[in-house]
């Protein structure tokens, strides 16, 4: 991994840093760069602006690392409210949620995260769409997908993220080729052992995955801005004889936005990544991470108040 990367989200795990950045008075405009908003009308007028452009959405609500059942059950009903709303404005059919299981109490045991994970995936069939569970740090990974499988026996429709990076995805994708998998490249920290941390190793990875889900006769959703990737994603999908609408490209909000359109102009289901909420420090910090650009850009708005 890029070391200003590694140096960025090593920092962002320290207290003090963390402390000083979410007091920092961070411009809006930073944070709106890549966050929908705090409240759940404004993840909901989002998606409807969203889908005036021919796209559709997946939610995330933000917060992770959650270590007590409160905050876990306040996500929760986060969750419920806004599928809630969804189905309200008739934009059921155009967003989906994404959920971190970290954030529904992961760490304070499976079991509360299974039975809050249920909540959220029992609300979202009785609106008419679907759920699907971000993947987190590689320490987590065996627990998800044991969530993962438990709630597939009662919603077969909940997705499963992989990530390229981790050396035991190109099995994983064999084995949920059948389901619905977003593919990304991994945004954590993770060591050689589980990881490859060279990016041509990843790319290479990433590509093997692709082709493994296109075979299949899952829901591949391929998670990328990486122009190259794009392409080999048409061109692989043209020669597995998969038509639009047979899979999807989802990119996350604010980055690269006109290249979302231009995939959805061309007849393609583009699904924009929409997080929402009061939390949104780590995943700011894995944007920043991804894009030592991105650091300039935030640094300046310190500094420009
Ligand atoms: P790469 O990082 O190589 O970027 C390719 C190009 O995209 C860059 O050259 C730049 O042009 C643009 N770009 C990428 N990131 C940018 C940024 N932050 N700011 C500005 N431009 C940027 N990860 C994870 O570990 N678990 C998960 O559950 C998810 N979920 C998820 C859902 C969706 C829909 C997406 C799109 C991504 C994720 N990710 C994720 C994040 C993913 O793992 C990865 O960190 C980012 O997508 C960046 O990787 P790229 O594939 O875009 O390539």
């Amino acid at each position: 991994m890029n070391p200003l990367r590694s140096l960025i989200l090593a920092a962002a795990g320290n207290d003090a840093v963390r402390g000083l950045v979410a007091s920092a008075p961070v411009s809006r405009d930073v944070v709106r760069r890549f966050v929908a908003g705090e409240s759940t009308a404004e993840a909901v007028e989002v998606t409807r602006s969203l889908a005036a452009d021919g796209l559709t959405a997946t939610l995330d609500h933000l917060g992770e690392g959650t270590t007590n059942r409160t905050q876990a059950e306040r996500t929760v009903r986060a969750y419920l409210e806004l599928l809630d709303r969804l189905h309200a404005t008739g934009l059921a059919d155009k967003a989906e949620v994404s959920v971190k299981l970290s954030a529904v109490g992961q760490s304070l045991g499976e079991n509360l995260a299974l039975t809050n994970a249920s909540r959220i995936c029992a609300a979202a069939e009785q609106c008419g769409t679907t759920v699907t569970l971000d993947m987190e740090d590689h320490t987590t990974t065996d627990s998800t997908m044991r969530v993962l499988a438990e709630l597939r026996r009662s919603w077969p429709w909940v997705g499963a993220v992989l990530q390229a990076y981790l050396r035991r995805t190109l099995d994983d994708c064999r084995e949920l080729s059948g389901s619905r998998v977003r593919l990304c490249k991994g945004a954590y920290a993770e060591p050689d052992a589980v990881a490859y941390t060279d990016p041509h190793e990843v790319d290479l990875n990433y590509v093997r995955c692709v082709n493994v889900l296109l075979a299949g006769d899952g829901f591949p959703m391929f998670a990328t801005h990486d122009p190259r990737l794009v392409d080999v994603i048409g061109e692989r999908a043209r020669w597995h004889d998969r038509k639009p609408g047979s899979f999807e490209y989802q990119m996350l909000y604010g980055i690269r936005p006109a290249e979302q359109r231009r995939l959805a102009s061309e007849g393609n289901v583009v699904r924009v990544y929409v997080p929402y909420g009061e939390q949104w420090y780590g995943y700011l910090v894995r944007r920043l991470a991804e894009r030592p650009a991105n650091v300039t850009f935030f640094l300046r708005s310190l500094v420009s108040r």
